[in-house]
């Protein structure tokens, strides 16, 4: 076998960034559940399998504090996130071109880490890999270091299995490995085959083939290995690297959960292994992907310790997001009968603040800390109110990154999130507001200069749009090229004000008020 280990790196991955993987946000997580979380102060990090190196790049410019590592064994995306991060200056981030099992057997000098992280990772790759991986797991996490782990689940993923292997069937068949291997299953679904009548999820995923980058579709697809996994199979082999299941990542699934029904709390809060309980949870939500955080070390936190611990967690709400009473958590609908959930939803239109104000607050007294963290969850969950732990750290490395991405985008390189010192990690931004933002970035007014210089501003956006091949499209249809400047023209006037701001609320750039002070 060679350096791939039978992992397909024919095609360069796609530049995501994944927000789970943020030590400020996983702390968060952590102390929402009721569990002690590192000190953000100083600290190590590591993460497993970078891809084009986005999330760690976007970590050390938000974290100065931190001292990163991440490491990936494919020279290509070495090469592209040394670059960005050369240019950016960002000195606390070292990339590693090495596998996983040259790590674990210690043939590089590291340091311990408080966190080790790892996106899109165990699912693909071999048995092998994996036992690297907890090795290094086992070696490398110093005790109370946090371990955050996504993977696809068994229970969601069951029918996608006979797909896959059809997939890489067709893949064989010579020429272009993608093409051949979505024809082959889109023709078999149009043929009928029941197979897919049977299995409609399987179907889906085909029917969004086309609606995807076709370079994330080859690395979760076209793997030797594409492995879904059973909850307590993970909880398993994490114990033996001394990790216990702190929680889940995710805030649509931090326990009590609140999409199970009646019936179903019932069923598993009769289970008396939490392990198994959280599997039985899987069947319940049809889980198809999990991300999960272990520690090496689980310490719960006491009614006392959570109010020292909610002094370092701040909220706040996000403005673009109205009040429903009916939510949709994931795959279920959540109806918020009781009015505390609208009096918080005031409450963080109002100001940012921390935990241990809104467990102050008068609006909840009488409510347990309990009841109250349910709140909050549910309104992270839901996308209201946005989380950071600690307080915000100097931003002047993150806005060097912002720079660099946005310059790099008007030049055709795709990378869709940037860095915000707010959320203590990145935000997802789409390339067409990248290019308004890049056009915007080195104004001195730029609220003015939406007016004043809006003719400048259109001719830079529509030169990036021809750089990039990106094509314009409104409501779904593509816009004409002889219509380009007026369409870019209306969109500056009707969005330009509200992506400075929103800009501004997440850190991307120094507000310019603060700025001139
Ligand atoms: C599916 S991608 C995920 C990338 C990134 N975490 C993300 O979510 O954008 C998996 C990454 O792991 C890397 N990888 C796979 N096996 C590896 C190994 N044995 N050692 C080091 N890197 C590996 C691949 O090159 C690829 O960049």
């Amino acid at each position: 076998m060679n350096w791939t280990a039978g992992y397909n790196s024919s095609i360069a991955y796609t530049t995501s960034y994944c927000h789970e993987q943020s030590p400020s946000f996983l702390n968060a997580c952590l102390v929402m559940q009721r569990v002690s979380p590192l000190s953000v102060d100083k600290f190590s990090y590591c993460e497993l399998g970078f891809g084009q190196g986005l999330t760690s790049l976007i970590l050390a410019a938000t974290h100065p504090n931190g001292d990163f590592y991440a490491c990936d064994f494919n020279p290509l995306h070495v090469l592209a996130a040394e670059s960005v991060r050369n240019e950016a200056g960002l000195p606390n981030l070292t990339l590693l071109e090495n596998d996983f099992g040259e790590l674990a057997q210690g043939m590089v000098e590291l340091p311990q880490f408080d966190y080790i992280t790892m996106h899109g990772i165990i699912s693909w790759v071999t048995d092998e890999t994996r036992a690297q991986i907890m090795q290094f797991l086992r070696r490398y996490l110093k005790p109370g270091g946090v371990v955050q782990v996504s993977y696809n689940v068994m229970t969601g993923c069951a029918q996608i299995l006979p797909l896959q292997r059809l997939l890489k069937m067709g893949a064989k068949q010579g020429g272009d490995a993608w093409t051949n291997a979505s024809a082959l299953a889109k023709k078999l679904a149009s043929a009928d085959a029941l197979h897919f009548r049977r299995n409609p999820d399987s179907l889906t995923r085909i029917n969004d083939f086309n609606a995807m980058d076709e370079r994330y579709l080859v690395h979760e697809y076209l793997q030797e290995t594409w492995r879904p996994f059973y909850f307590a199979d993970i909880a398993r082999e994490m114990s033996e690297a001394k990790l216990t299941f702190a929680g889940s990542a995710s805030f649509s699934h931090m326990l009590p959960a609140e999409w199970l029904t009646d019936a179903q709390r019932e069923l598993v809060d009769g289970i008396h292994d939490p392990i198994e309980a959280e599997e039985l949870r899987d069947y319940c939500a049809n889980r198809a992907f999990r991300r999960d955080i272990f520690v090496r070390g689980k310490a719960l936190l006491s009614d006392s310790r959570l109010r020292e611990q909610a002094e370092h967690i701040y909220v706040w709400g996000n403005m673009s997001v109205a009040y429903k009473p009916v939510v949709e958590v994931e795959h279920a609908v959540v109806t918020r009968g009781d009015e505390f959930h609208q009096l918080l939803f005031a409450l963080l239109r109002r100001s940012e603040m921390t935990l241990a104000q809104i467990f102050n607050a008068p609006e909840f007294a009488g409510l347990s800390l309990d009841a109250i963290l349910k709140l909050v969850r549910l309104s992270i969950a839901v996308g209201e109110t946005s989380v950071r732990y600690g307080a915000a750290q100097p931003r002047e490395m993150a806005e060097r990154l912002n720079a660099v991405l946005l310059s790099r985008v008007e030049r055709g390189e795709v990378w869709n999130a940037l860095a915000s010192p707010r959320l203590g990690g990145g935000a997802g931004v789409g390339t067409l507001d990248q290019l308004l933002l890049a056009s915007l970035h080195e104004k001195t007014d730029r609220t003015k200069a939406l007016t004043r210089d809006a003719s400048e501003l259109v001719a830079r956006i529509k030169r990036s749009l021809a750089a990039t091949g990106l094509r314009l499209r409104i409501a779904n249809a593509q816009v004409p090229d002889e219509q380009i400047e007026t369409r870019v023209g209306h969109i500056l006037a009707d969005s330009g004000k509200k992506l400075i701001a929103h800009s501004e609320e997440l850190g991307f750039w120094i507000s310019q008020k603060t700025a001139g002070r």
